[in-house]
């Protein structure tokens, strides 16, 4: 039974650390760099404290507690999942087997990789948004703000935590490594596109939480198939957490339409930007952005990496164990999309059939897509209810990619193959300009006063841990 973590213990975990002083001494000379880091690359606002969800259980009744913490005293924690002493390996060549409570010499560095990528995007995440407390439209989103940010903490905190505990002197060396990347440097940058973009605003935010937060849903979610327990477990709790993210992207964009459907009705006008309003066709357009930067951090249509890992059972698919199939697919098909040549050479979108396990990147992609169409469902909703006629959309699988089948080609958002010239005279109807991201920065003004809330958004229906939206959420410094 995992005990409820000691706060008196310098790092909290259910790992049982004391018992292992050499593996508790490296953990702990490592706390000092991330508190370094976190300093000079984490949140920029000051405050006094901030009323947080922090880690202190797994278990079923209760795994968090709430309260005001000073940021300096906020404790990251190490939390796995409680071991299923009966589990066994659910796919690939080792199906059937009994998980593995330690690194097979074979995949050694196959699963380092892997936690070293997942790994990175979490400090990232953090410096992307270390500016926006400073411009946050709420005491309320100021608060969600610290927690996304303080929780990817913990989450670079859980895979430091495999690399110290189960990869020597190289996971010690790696763990470094994530603390001197840094989002968007031009030394060092992050491993994934994506990470190194900026969030400038908090429409950006609330896009990158809906929809790149999401794409770490997904990878998490392979990962906790993983037949290397202790990356199984680890997983299995940060998907706990990142709930609340997907919960902040989710609503966040429902209170921007919401409240731009508010102002293009009162008004009796669809030109909301002057009104103090984020425009739909602006939304849209980060819409497009965000999400065809995520879809790139999937990878390629195909693997033969990707099969690899799953053949050996280091990474499933999305529910795993809900898939109606043998669980190692040496004789299954699957339809990627790809780029056709007709015989004059002439490129058009459309599809090929590869083997299974070499598409596995493309049947985590296509889970994704089925689940951020959720999200524009919802937010079509409020569009319909308040009687206006146009809708948000998801881009075509084509458009605006770097990575994969159609890197090369230009794609307009309805997915019709457009030539570079085109996109170069046409790419700012569907993409933020930067007239755009003017205006919207433009509206990003500070409200730290308790209970109010800027022009551009609309309050949240409900608060946090059942506090009122007017509850006293942040003290600044
Ligand atoms: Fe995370
Ligand atoms: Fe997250």
């Amino acid at each position: 039974m995992p005990s409820t973590a000691d706060y008196s213990e310098k790092i909290p975990n259910n790992v049982s650390l004391h018992e292992d002083r050499r593996l508790q001494r490296a953990l702990e000379s490592w706390q000092p760099n991330f508190l370094n880091w976190w300093q000079t690359m984490g949140p920029t606002l000051p405050t006094q404290d901030v009323y947080l969800r922090t880690a202190v259980n797994v278990g079923r009744d209760g795994w968090a507690q709430f309260g005001h913490v000073a940021m300096p005293e906020y404790r990251w924690g190490i939390f796995l999942a409680e071991r299923d002493p009966g589990r066994r390996i659910g796919f690939g060549e080792h199906k059937g087997e009994p998980v593995w409570d330690k690194v097979p010499g074979e995949y050694r560095a196959e699963l380092q990789r892997l936690i070293v990528i997942q790994g990175d995007t979490e400090p990232a995440s953090v410096e992307q948004q270390r500016n926006l407390g400073a411009t946050a439209p709420s005491l309320y989103d100021l608060r969600n703000l610290f927690q996304v940010n303080v929780e990817e903490g913990r989450h670079l905190w859980a895979m430091v935590y495999l690399l110290h505990a189960y990869f020597g002197r190289e996971g010690r060396e790696e763990a470094e490594e994530l603390l001197h990347r840094n989002s968007g440097s031009l030394d060092s940058p992050r491993i994934l596109g994506a990470f190194n973009e900026e969030t400038p605003d908090w429409l950006s935010f609330f896009m990158f939480t809906y929809f790149t937060d999401r794409d770490g849903k997904y990878q998490l979610g392979t990962l906790k198939e993983s037949a290397f327990d202790a990356l199984s477990r680890t997983c299995e709790f940060m998907l706990k957490e990142e709930a609340h993210h997907m919960m902040v992207g989710t609503t966040g964009v429902d209170r921007v339409v919401q409240r731009t459907v508010e102002v293009m009705r009162s008004r009796d006008t669809d030109d909301v930007a002057g009104l103090g309003a984020i425009p739909l066709p602006v939304i849209q357009k980060y819409l497009n952005f965000h999400y065809s930067v995520s879809l790139d951090l999937f990878g390629g249509e195909t693997s033969t990496n990707v099969a690899n890992y799953y053949t050996a059972g280091l990474k499933g698919r999305w529910m795993e164990d809900r898939r109606k199939d043998d669980h190692k697919l040496t004789s299954d098909a699957i339809m990627v999309d790809a780029l056709s040549e007709d015989a004059d050479g002439e490129q058009s979108i459309g599809q090929t059939e590869v083997s299974a396990l070499v598409g596995l990147n493309t049947d985590l992609r296509r889970e994704y897509i089925s689940d951020c169409q959720g999200g524009v469902k919802r937010w079509n909703r409020i569009l319909e209810e308040a009687g206006v006629k146009q809708r948000l959309k998801l881009p075509h699988i084509a458009f605006n990619r770097k990575v994969g089948a159609f890197a090369g080609i230009e794609a307009t958002p309805d997915g019709e193959k457009i030539p570079a010239g085109e996109w170069e005279r046409r790419q700012g109807e569907w993409l933020p300009t930067e007239v755009d991201k003017t205006y919207v920065r433009s509206l990003m003004q500070p409200v730290h006063q308790r209970g109010k809330i800027a022009a551009w958004i609309a309050p949240p229906r409900n608060g946090i841990n059942g506090q009122p939206f007017d509850y006293d959420y942040v003290h600044l410094a």
